[in-house]
């Protein structure tokens, strides 16, 4: 399982990419850096608590409901602890027509997960998520910035196997 915050500090080198970040708009403007310092959260935390939203607001001199608006838009935002792999699968029309629920079926029943469960082990946390913008090489689902293409009952297995060691 990831980092669960309690003191909700950013580290010493974060804080300055994100005061980085905020110099590089206008004074009045610093909104247009949330979604680079949500990342940098993220990146710290594994996952995006309501202290940490609290902590972004407060650095961007704005509320904390623009935090949270924007954190619960994007599936890349995670708001409760994450597994170390989370698995972000399309489940959007071309994907499905390539079949990607048995595929889908076949991983949730592999992992003994659900949608928005993580395995007891800590290991895989499993998401669903609209296009991946790779519908030509469906089935499709991404961890981090790694996408696994053109998956297969066969394909996810040894996916999982390799991720597993
Ligand atoms: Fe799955 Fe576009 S529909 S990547």
């Amino acid at each position: 399982m990831t980092e669960i915050p309690t003191t909700s500090a950013f580290t010493p080198e974060r804080l300055a990419k994100v005061k980085e970040i905020i110099a590089r708009y206008p004074e009045g403007r610093q909104k247009s850096a949330l979604l680079p310092v949500l990342h940098l959260a993220q990146e710290q935390w594994g996952w995006l608590s309501s202290e940490v939203m609290d902590q972004v607001a407060e650095l961007l001199s704005i509320e904390p409901i623009e935090v949270y608006e924007v954190a619960t838009f994007y599936t890349m935002f995670h708001l409760q602890p994450v597994g170390k792999h989370v698995i972000e699968y399309c489940r959007t029309g071309p994907c499905c027509l390539m079949g990607a629920e048995g595929v889908y079926d076949h991983l949730q029943a592999r992992l003994g997960i659900k949608t928005g469960q993580t395995t007891p082990d800590g290991l895989f946390t499993l998401k669903e998520v609209e296009c991946l913008a790779a519908c030509g090489w469906g089935p499709v689902f991404q961890i981090r910035e790694k996408y696994y293409m053109n998956l297969t009952n066969e394909k996810v297995d040894s996916i999982l196997d390799e991720l597993s060691k």
